[in-house]
């Protein structure tokens, strides 16, 4: 591809295009970028290349004939390369990425023509420019900053100046959506943390989460692009489907906060537990079908300061709670072993109220049961779950535990006793992974 632009400031325009990606591609070869000083085209001593308006008015109008000599000059040497004149104007078609795609795709050759002042003379716009080109609607005093722009996002979709393909067709505005947000080290920055299912490795679960993430944003940002978006795949169909589902749940508006329960909780305690044993009904789960966990378990529970609240706002959300006791049953791992033989803390009696589900109250009742087990100082975290629990086990996986095997609780008579256990080793903040 080569570009070539005429302009009155070719110094200041050639300085900005040869930095950087461009500036390496244009030593590549694989592109190439002229700057054309349009004042060295004047027929007149005083290399006047403006004149007053015919009419009257304000200001200057930059004549036709040094810019039509100057295109001359430009294309003497074309040959029958596919060529596209552009002028940049503010009346010209708004420039968008495909604009930048059809320009790449359908010529070999750009010259783009900068106006300065108030503009060109028009019937150097009718005799000479295929197309004109406009940055937004807003006015700049001259084309340079559009031209500049053209250039770049067109270069940058030339073979051989990015890295490969999937550096643009990732990218914002390339498929009518906008990219997923990016995140580079540290892990945590100033209280901040990378979503965890990036940090994971698992390629296929990150490339749904970025395209849900990639849907969300284009919805919440751009709303005239997400009307116009069709969805590409059945699994855009699926992830639209599940933000429908998501509006309906409760936003986290307030801040989300865990401290230890307290004899008061017990009454919404108790009232999450119901909640619970009714949807793993749902799920054909057996586990809490009984009296367990009653409201004894949870007395004792909070009495060795080992119950959680987690509260959004002031209203109790989930809960779990957190023992540094060995617990016995998983002395006898089957189909699997854990990771080692370190001291760790057991996740038990985890549940978010049924009005939080789906909210991200579950994933941060995680993380909040992860820093209390790393101011214990350990670092392993384990659990367990029924095998029909599937939300349960999409959580723990979701926030990086891994399944080491089968382990067997006492259960009520008739009741399945098999539970999967999970792991987390915990890395204390700035730790690598
Ligand atoms: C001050 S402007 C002239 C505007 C002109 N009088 C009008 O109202 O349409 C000077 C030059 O800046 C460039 N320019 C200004 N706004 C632009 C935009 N939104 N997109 C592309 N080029 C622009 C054009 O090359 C134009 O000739």
């Amino acid at each position: 591809m080569r570009i070539d632009i005429m302009t009155l400031f070719p110094d200041t325009v050639h300085a900005v295009l040869h930095e950087s990606i461009l500036g390496r591609a244009a030593k590549k070869g694989a592109v190439e970028i002229n700057c054309i000083q349009i004042r060295d085209y004047t027929e007149n001593r005083q290399r006047q290349v403006d004149d007053y308006p015919y009419g009257g008015g304000r200001g200057c109008v930059m004549m036709a004939q040094p810019l039509k000599s100057c295109l001359e000059h430009v294309l003497a040497d074309g040959g029958d390369t596919r060529t596209r004149v552009i002028y940049l104007s503010p009346q010209g078609r708004t420039f968008t990425q495909e604009t930048a795609r059809r320009l790449q795709r359908d010529y070999d050759r750009l010259v783009l023509v900068c106006g300065h002042y108030e503009g060109i003379d028009e019937r150097f716009i009718e005799a000479c420019v295929d197309e004109e080109i406009s940055l937004g609607d807003f006015v700049l005093t001259g084309g340079e900053i559009a031209a500049m722009a053209v250039a770049d996002a067109v270069c940058r979709l030339v073979p051989g100046v990015l890295a490969d393909e999937e550096c643009f067709t990732g990218e914002s505005h390339w498929d009518g959506l906008l990219e997923y947000p990016q995140y580079t080290r540290p892990e945590n920055w100033e209280g901040r943390e990378v979503p965890e299912i990036l940090l994971q490795g698992d390629h296929a679960r990150i490339e749904k989460w970025r395209r849900k993430k990639q849907l969300e944003r284009t919805r919440d940002k751009r709303p005239d692009m997400f009307e116009a978006f069709l969805p590409q795949t059945e699994q855009d169909k699926l992830l639209l489907r599940e933000m429908e589902r998501d509006k309906e749940r409760v936003p986290l508006t307030k801040p989300v906060t865990c401290r230890k329960a307290v004899p008061e909780d017990l009454e919404a305690l108790m009232r999450i537990v119901q909640e619970a044993r009714e949807s793993l009904k749902k799920l054909g789960a057996d586990q809490w079908q009984g009296p367990y966990p009653s409201e004894a378990d949870l007395e004792r529970d909070i009495a060795r300061e080992e119950c959680y609240a987690v509260l959004h706002g002031e209203e109790l959300a989930s809960f779990f709670v957190l023992s540094e006791e060995e617990e016995a049953c998983y002395a006898d791992i089957r189909d699997g072993k854990w990771s080692d033989g370190e001291p760790y803390c057991t996740l038990h009696r985890a549940a978010v109220s049924a009005k939080y589900r789906g909210t991200g109250i579950a994933e941060k009742m995680m993380r909040f049961a992860e820093e209390q087990t790393l101011l214990s100082g350990r670092r392993r975290l384990r659990t367990d779950t029924h095998r029909k629990n599937k939300p349960m086990q999409r959580l723990l996986r979701n926030s990086g535990f891994l399944f080491r095997g089968n382990v067997f609780v006492k259960s009520e008579p008739g009741h399945d006793e098999a539970r999967q256990a999970y792991e987390k080793r915990l890395k204390k903040q700035g730790e690598k992974r």
